[in-house]
């Protein structure tokens, strides 16, 4: 069957749910119930979120979950969370209470400057590009006014724009780099909008003033942003920290560190370590409607800053104190984009009692931090399958068909055993016989 097609945006959603089941699906009934049942029975709320994206058939659930007992700065949080993998909810919630112990997470937004790049080539010198800039940067900075102006009532708006000469690098190829802050708006609309009339007004001023040919390439928002940065730290005493799963406080620690100096040296680790945190960071931000894309490439950027992808935390022990911290870059909002659209956005964002995007930042970078220190302290002492895989044990046991009183009933029988694949079959096989 011919598998292109032209028009397919054009139909409604059942006129490509059907041809989706027809070309690609043999109209299989299983799969055509599995679609219909993920649709939201109330049509409104189901156009909203098919609005979010185009073509769409049905919704894609994720579970949407809780973590409590966050002190951060010495205020208490609840923080919503939303992942598919078994064990990070759960971790989160435990780095929580054992560090609401001891003290809570302490958090600091450094600054929240964002930058777009109008990109360019020249082909006469640098020196003149230098005196052409030098009269036009005033009018190019003042093509942004009228759409500065609501943004700069909030505390944003334009910071500077610089000429960058990057013709070492590439011939011919120049750039406006220009810096913003966009109070609580993530802001790449807002900075998309002003690099375009910048890119425009330049294209004007150097058709008047400028001998040689400028073109635009393009006009964009960067993802990475080394100076949007929020730190996240807690600390405490070594022998504070107790007795962690059979080892003293100070054993914990050194191997705590240790595992975090690997990381800082070790990029095969580094990469899965700050998988672990970003494990916490993309479930809060996409509880809160936020781009994780463009939060996991700005982030795996910087942790290579300095020509080594290396750990993003770092922990120590200085005069008996354990300190474990992280840096993050974050461009969050909390207005603007889904946050007024998606209604349980809305709900996480109450959870989180209205935060601006700096404060934001720091609920992230905690919830980041939080599961770096679950992971970490696994690692370092039972290692991570057991507890994994108890949290597992409920999809093994769904795996197999199991009915309601054998789940009841091997979950029981799993409370305090090792659990693997096979060790569950094996169980059911046995509960059956
Ligand atoms: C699994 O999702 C995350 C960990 O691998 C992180 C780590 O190794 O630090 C447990």
């Amino acid at each position: 069957m011919e598998k292109r097609i032209s028009g397919f945006s054009k139909m409604d959603r059942q006129q490509q749910m059907d041809w989706l089941l027809a070309v690609h699906l043999d109209n299989d009934p299983g799969h055509r119930e599995v679609l219909e049942q993920y649709l939201l029975p109330d049509p409104q709320l189901q156009q909203l979120h098919g609005q979010f994206a185009e073509n769409t058939i049905t919704n894609y659930l994720l579970p949407f979950s809780i973590a409590p007992n966050f002190i951060i700065n010495g205020k208490p949080h609840s923080i919503p969370m939303v992942i598919e993998e078994s064990s990070v909810v759960a971790a989160a919630s435990k780095a929580a209470k054992f560090w609401s112990l001891r003290g809570g997470f302490q958090t600091e937004v450094v600054d929240t400057i964002k930058v777009g790049q109008v990109h360019f080539t020249y082909t006469g010198t640098g020196q003149q590009l230098k005196d052409f800039f030098a009269f036009a940067k005033a009018q190019l900075q003042a093509t942004l006014a009228p759409l500065s102006a609501s943004m700069e009532k909030r505390g944003g708006g334009l910071i500077d724009i610089e000429l960058r000469d990057k013709t070492a690098d590439l011939d011919h190829y120049y750039q406006l780099h220009c810096s913003f802050r966009t109070a609580d708006a993530m802001g790449a609309n807002y900075i998309n909008t002003c690099l375009e009339a910048v890119a425009s007004r330049l294209r004007e001023l150097a058709a008047e003033h400028l001998k040689g040919d400028l073109e635009v390439v393009m006009s964009i928002l960067s993802n990475y942003v080394p100076q949007c940065i929020v730190r996240a730290s807690v600390w405490c005493p070594v022998s504070d920290l107790g007795t962690v799963n059979g080892l003293t406080g100070e054993h914990f620690a050194r191997k705590f560190v240790q595992a975090l100096e690997i990381a800082r040296i070790e990029p095969y680790r580094a990469v899965t370590h700050n998988k672990g945190i970003m494990n916490g960071v993309d479930a809060v931000v996409l509880a809160t409607g936020n781009d994780f894309r463009a939060v996991a490439a700005g982030v795996h950027a910087y942790a290579s800053r300095d020509g080594q992808y290396r750990s993003l935390s770092t922990a120590s022990v200085k005069d008996g104190i354990f300190n474990f911290s992280i840096e993050l870059p974050l461009a969050l909002g909390t207005v603007g984009g889904l946050t007024k659209l998606h209604p349980l956005v809305r709900t996480s964002l109450a959870i989180l009692d209205q935060p601006t995007a700096s404060q934001l930042m720091e609920i992230v970078a905690v919830a980041g931090l939080a599961q770096n220190f679950g992971a970490i302290h696994s690692l370092v002492t039972t290692g991570i399958q057991k507890g994994h895989m108890k949290m597992h044990l409920r999809n093994l046991i769904t795996q197999l068909e199991a009915s309601p009183s054998e789940m009841q009933e091997l979950l029981a029988r799993f409370k305090d055993r090792d659990v693997s694949a096979t060790a569950v079959r094996e169980e059911l096989e046995l509960l059956r016989a």
